[in-house]
């Protein structure tokens, strides 16, 4: 097998929706065969082949495990260099983003594709005003509940339950534009409603309704912590530091869950439910439910006495399996940059505050220890976004279970986004990967009464 690369005049060649990004082509030998891939290049210089003639050219299949150097889609909602530590929303640096914008801004500009003039601003929030409130018998749903479910259960099973109260008539799956844009502030501003409302009824507390002149964030915290017949007074230190952790988390192009809204909504598929499924994909502890897993993992060190060096030699032993947690990524291999804007947050925040927080101080030395170690040098493991958010959560009140939850209020946007991406391209494709078969070859069935 060959592959050359060959100049071509151009865009003599096409590719199977990537037309004006084709700049070259690679040619591939194989059984005697020639076969031209279209070599596609992004805006920011990167390179793909399209392998879609591959199987009916060559009968062969490609085999990425973990999809680690496999493209699924050509988007413009995200740009990352992992190696570089560069992650942009449209374009716009999310540093840029995190100092001067808010977290409604930076969905609309996720979700449209452009950042909101004042009219366009003051009418998305006029419509996430008025999506706030739940239907009533959403609490007839929490009451039949367990209060031990954990909050991702919650949310996304009420998610998926949204499009039954959203869409009462005809075929959820079967969305038009307009409906599209209104599900897309309504899940938005149902989201956090439902996320606050599963804390309270964790703790046994009766539901507090949204408040109309409260901004988003605000809007969250006084759902979370007022009490009947007590006003909550809106920190705005608390709301700067929600909005600014929400942004960091608005999206990261295809990762676990976003790929798993993407194909579910491969399958045309109703917006709801596949913001549902990337809800359970998000749950997991090597992707969003990696904060709780830091938080635990500090509070484990500081309960045994706040030996660092001892947590990493036990993550450094082969036979223990267990992962230094807000560590690793698959596509940064330098710092993450959210990391980087989260850890300078914290110090500004418990200084400014005057408080300290011996996790933090675990945290910062934690890190230290681990980014000297040679372990984690020579496989390039750095902090990453969640190392240091739960300890901002913490610092709001919002309890350890509940941070999953918080990314995925955050993530939400970037979903809806890449759902819309999805849907618009054309033409629609179900989204399917192959396999290499490694089972049984033709085995005839024997009845139970023969069998050993
Ligand atoms: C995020 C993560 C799943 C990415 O994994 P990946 O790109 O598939 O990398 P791999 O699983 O192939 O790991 C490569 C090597 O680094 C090690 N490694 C990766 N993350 C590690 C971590 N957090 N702690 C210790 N070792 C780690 C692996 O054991 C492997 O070592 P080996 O080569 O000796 O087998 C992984 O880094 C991880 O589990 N991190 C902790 C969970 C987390 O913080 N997730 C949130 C991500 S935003």
């Amino acid at each position: 097998m060959e592959v050359l690369r060959l100049s071509i005049q151009n865009s003599e060649l096409k590719s199977k929706k990537g037309e004006g990004l084709v700049k070259e082509k690679a040619l591939l030998k194989i059984d005697g065969k020639n076969l031209e891939l279209p070599v596609i290049v992004g805006t920011e210089g990167e390179k793909a082949f399209d392998i879609g003639d591959l199987r009916s050219q060559t009968s062969f299949i490609t085999y990425d495990y973990g999809y680690a150097n496999t493209g699924s889609c050509l988007s413009a909602i995200t740009f990352i260099d992992g190696e570089k530590g560069i992650l942009r929303y449209r374009g716009i640096p999310v540093e840029q983003l995190a100092e001067q914008s808010t977290f409604v801004e930076t969905a609309y500009l996720l979700i449209s594709g452009k950042l909101p003039n004042k009219k366009e601003a003051d009418q998305f929030s006029k419509e996430l005003t008025e999506h706030a409130s739940l239907h009533q018998d959403f609490k007839h749903i929490f009451d039949g509940i367990p209060s031990a479910t954990h909050p991702m259960a919650v949310l996304s099973a009420m998610v998926t339950i949204l499009s039954g109260f959203h869409v009462p008539s005809g075929d959820p799956n079967k969305q038009n534009e307009s409906e599209v844009r209104k599900f897309s502030a309504l899940l938005l501003s149902k989201v956090r409603t439902i996320a606050a409302y599963s804390y309270k009824k964790s703790i046994g507390q009766p539901f507090i309704y949204p408040h109309r002149a409260l901004n988003y964030c605000a809007n969250f915290l006084h759902m979370m912590f007022s009490l009947p017949g007590e006003e909550y007074p809106v920190d705005d230190e608390a709301v700067r530091i929600l909005n600014l952790l929400l942004i960091l988390h608005a999206d990261h192009e295809q990762n676990c869950s976003t790929s798993t809204v993407r194909l579910v909504g491969s399958a045309q598929t109703n917006l709801f439910a596949c913001i549902a499924a990337g809800i359970c994909a998000l749950w997991g502890p090597w992707h969003g439910g990696a904060n709780q897993e830091v938080m635990e993992m500090l509070e484990e060190i500081h309960g045994g006495g706040g030996d660092v060096k001892q947590y990493v030699a036990k993550v450094k032993d082969s036979n223990s399996k267990v992962r230094l947690a807000g560590f690793g990524h698959r596509v940064y291999k330098t710092f993450d940059p959210r990391a980087k804007v989260i850890k300078a947050a914290c110090d500004r925040y418990f200084s400014k505050r005057g408080v300290e927080d011996p996790l933090l101080e675990i945290a910062f030395r934690l890190e230290e220890v681990a980014l000297r170690d040679d372990f984690f040098i020579s496989r390039k493991l750095y902090p990453n976004v969640d190392f240091y958010s739960g300890i901002l959560y913490k610092s709001l009140g919002i309890p350890t279970n509940m941070f999953p939850v918080m990314f995925a209020i955050g993530r939400l946007p970037g979903w809806i986004a890449h759902w819309k991406e999805m849907r618009e391209t054309k033409p629609p494709r179900l989204g399917r990967p192959r396999q290499i078969y490694t089972g049984p070859l033709k085995t005839d069935y024997i009845p139970v009464v023969k069998r050993s």
